[in-house]
């Protein structure tokens, strides 16, 4: 069950016609991580860190965001993290383009993002 809500919010996370990120979600990660770009800077690192997934996840006890890196569908993600973007960073998703260049296909990943639909979760996380 896992494996598919996170396989859902992975690709729910793509667009092909990205934009800019919303002031909501532009606003709560700068307070977070200090700027959008130091974000995407750790959140990349994460996902190459991690051998399942990279996951931005919201902790529902003291609301502040985490990039969280996940080998398996059910370890390694906080106990009350909800996600709120998520990348699939098992070999079956990049081994064929990138081979063991992980990097490049998490660099790609990140200019991909449906920031239309990673605001709407953040907003829908904090209602
Ligand atoms: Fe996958």
């Amino acid at each position: 069950m896992n494996s598919v809500l996170l396989h859902e919010l992975y690709f729910d996370g793509l667009t092909a016609k990205p934009a800019d990120p919303q002031e909501d979600v532009r606003a709560a990660l700068a307070k977070r991580f200090g700027s959008l770009d130091r974000w995407i800077e750790d959140f990349k690192a994460t996902c190459v860190a991690a051998a399942g997934w990279g996951v931005l996840a919201r902790d529902v006890v003291n609301a502040k965001l985490y990039n969280v890196a996940s080998d398996l569908h059910d370890v390694g993600v906080i106990w009350l993290g909800q996600p709120v973007l998520v990348c699939d960073v098992y070999e079956h998703t990049f081994y064929v383009d990138y081979q063991n260049r992980k990097q490049e296909y998490v660099n790609k990943f990140v200019q991909f993002l449906d920031w239309n639909e990673i605001n709407r979760r953040w907003l829908a996380l904090n209602q």
